[in-house]
């Protein structure tokens, strides 16, 4: 459990920088809406760090019900939103 939560950490700090860098390049609409759905992701997984410390029986079930919304509503959703405009500032087809 530890581990997958280092492992989200990781993913906060790396992917949302380089997805936040990118989407104020491109000039994305609505990057303020975007990063507040990333600070939301972060204050959770510091939840979850935080619960993991205070042994939370439930926090496992919690995490997996959060990171399938997470996957279903914010990259599906928001991050395709500015897909088009990043691929066209990287020149990607
Ligand atoms: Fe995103």
């Amino acid at each position: 459990m530890h581990s997958l939560i280092n492992e989200l950490q990781n993913y906060v700090i790396y992917h949302f920088k380089t997805e936040e860098d990118l989407m104020v390049k491109s000039q994305s609409p609505n990057i303020d809406l975007h990063v507040m759905e990333h600070e939301l992701f972060r204050k959770k997984v510091e939840e979850f760090h935080h619960s993991y410390y205070n042994n939370n029986e439930e926090l496992l079930n919690e995490m997996i019900s959060f990171m399938r919304k997470w996957l279903i509503i914010h990259i599906s959703g928001t991050d395709a939103e500015y897909a088009d405009s990043i691929k066209d500032t990287l020149g990607i087809q």
